[in-house]
């Protein structure tokens, strides 16, 4: 075996390591997480789901921004739970409402940088991401995976993108989801949505220092997740039997 060993699609590691990966809006981290944890046999777990799920249970309970001790409580006592499906993506609940397709619409969008910037929300949903991923075996994506959620994770990776390209990416999502928008405010979105996740006092989106920067513009889909899992074969000591 070379120095770089490269893990055959599917084979399971002999460890089961934690594998975290984090970047701006539209980088491409839920496709490239969903398809290595797939490859892996680990648990995916979309951590912005998450917040995306208390800025969502806000709107429906009519609690403002504004109360944070009201949005608190919300994360506090929303029961946020993945499910699997089997043909098509992770499925996602809050106090069992099927809520998957509910925390992509527009407005969601919008609230969850804000919402994600109060303390006592990220408190409770850290401790609960932690939990989640407490056993090993799993690909959580976000913001903060590898400096604040899992700072001792095998491999860690920062996924990023021009801002130009990951607007373009969010577009087409949007399109593919029947949403209309104007490809420049998608891009003036994405710009203040990072400015705020990346200044926030609050585990600002920031790469780890031990983190491996992917820049995947130009770069092909399945070169992006070949680093990752050449990376998890490296760290995981060795490739199962
Ligand atoms: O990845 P996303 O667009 O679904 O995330 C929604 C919001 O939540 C985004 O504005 C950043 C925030 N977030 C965060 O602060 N920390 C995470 N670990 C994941 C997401």
């Amino acid at each position: 075996m070379g120095p770089h060993p490269v893990l055959p699609q599917g084979s399971p590691l002999i460890k089961r390591i934690t594998i975290a990966i984090d970047g701006p809006a539209g980088a491409g981290k839920s496709s490239v997480a969903r398809k290595v944890a797939q490859d892996l046999g680990y648990t995916y777990i979309d951590t912005g789901a998450m917040y995306r799920a208390v800025a969502w249970l806000g709107l429906q309970h009519a609690v403002p921004l504004e109360d944070e001790v009201g949005t608190v409580e919300l994360a506090r006592t929303a029961a946020i739970r993945f499910a699997p499906a089997p043909d098509g993506p992770q499925r996602v609940y809050a106090n069992d409402t099927d809520i998957t397709e509910a925390i992509r619409e527009p407005e969601v969008t919008r609230l969850s940088s804000p919402v994600s910037a109060i303390s006592g929300v990220r408190k409770l949903l850290v401790a609960q991401q932690q939990s989640l991923g407490s056993e090993g075996g799993v690909v959580m994506e976000g913001r903060d995976i590898g400096t604040v959620v899992f700072p001792n994770a095998q491999v860690k990776v920062f996924l990023t993108a021009s801002e130009e390209e990951r607007a373009r990416r969010r577009w087409l999502e949007m399109q593919g989801r029947g949403q209309t928008a104007d490809i420049c405010d998608v891009q003036a979105q994405i710009r203040e949505r990072d400015q705020r996740d990346s200044s926030r006092a609050d585990s600002p989106l920031c790469a780890a220092q031990d983190a491996l920067v992917i820049e995947s513009d130009g770069v092909p889909f399945d070169a992006v997740v070949r680093r990752i899992l050449d990376a998890a074969a490296e760290h995981s000591g060795d490739l199962a039997e």
